[in-house]
């Protein structure tokens, strides 16, 4: 979700009335993908890279997770919404914390759309901590394969993304799920985040379709698969 300062700027408007557009476009987006039958949507939104933004930018953006944590959350229980965090979460106020768990205990049977918000999260920190569970476990080096590495990654269980979209311009993965993309559709938009609404989503979907996924295949062999 990238471009929130620049929307701000573009407005005369300090960069949080754009962090406070963004929220609104999120739920924008989360609505416009429960009612389209999407199964699962994560977003990044704080990487572990953020915490180097200026003092008062850091210290207002957890202000606005607090408040979306104490606000939103009764609301995605009510539409059906499972509600995830990955990151490494000792990083956040105990408050955070607290919401947190609290969240996703309460939504943790829904199934309309697995929500899932990436904060104070990096790919490379993702399999880093991967690596260390299987350590810890005394799992021997010659057992190690990838479903295994995978099984203790943060988005074990959950299926590899289809789509990955990247508002604000930049054509770059900035340390999201790095593992889980290796095979995902890319799109990149021009469109600021907290533009970013129902119809630019329908236009990323509509650009996923014409993708042909082939998973190392060749085009011949897709066709003649049964
Ligand atoms: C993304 O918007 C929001 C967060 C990373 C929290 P930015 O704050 O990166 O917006 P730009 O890139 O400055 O426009
Ligand atoms: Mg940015």
């Amino acid at each position: 979700m990238d471009g929130n300062g620049r929307w701000a700027k573009q407005r005369l408007m300090p960069r949080v009335a754009g962090h406070r557009k963004g929220v609104e476009a999120l739920r924008g987006v989360i609505r416009a993908c429960a009612e389209r039958g999407v199964t699962h949507l994560t977003v990044f939104a704080f990487s572990s890279e953020n915490w180097r933004r200026p003092k008062e930018e850091v210290t207002l953006l957890m202000e606005l997770f607090l408040r979306a944590l104490e606000n939103e959350v009764a609301r995605l229980h009510e539409n059906g919404i499972r509600f995830r965090v990955i990151g490494e979460l000792s990083g956040f106020s105990g408050r955070i914390q607290t919401l947190i768990r609290d969240a996703e205990s309460l939504t943790r049977d829904n199934t309309r759309l697995v929500f899932t918000v990436a904060a104070n999260y990096g790919g490379r920190w993702d399999i880093v901590q991967a690596v260390k569970k299987l350590m810890a476990e005394g799992v021997a080096a010659e057992e190690v394969s990838e479903s295994m590495l995978a099984q203790h990654l943060s988005m074990a269980e959950m299926p590899v993304p289809d789509l990955f979209i990247r508002t604000g311009g930049e054509q770059r993965i900035s340390n999201f799920l790095l593992w889980q993309l290796a095979y995902t559709e890319l799109y990149f938009t021009d469109a600021l985040w907290p533009d970013f609404d129902a119809a630019a989503l329908d236009q990323a979907i509509a650009s996923y379709r014409t993708r042909e996924r082939r998973f190392g295949r060749t085009s011949e062999q897709l066709r003649s698969a049964p």
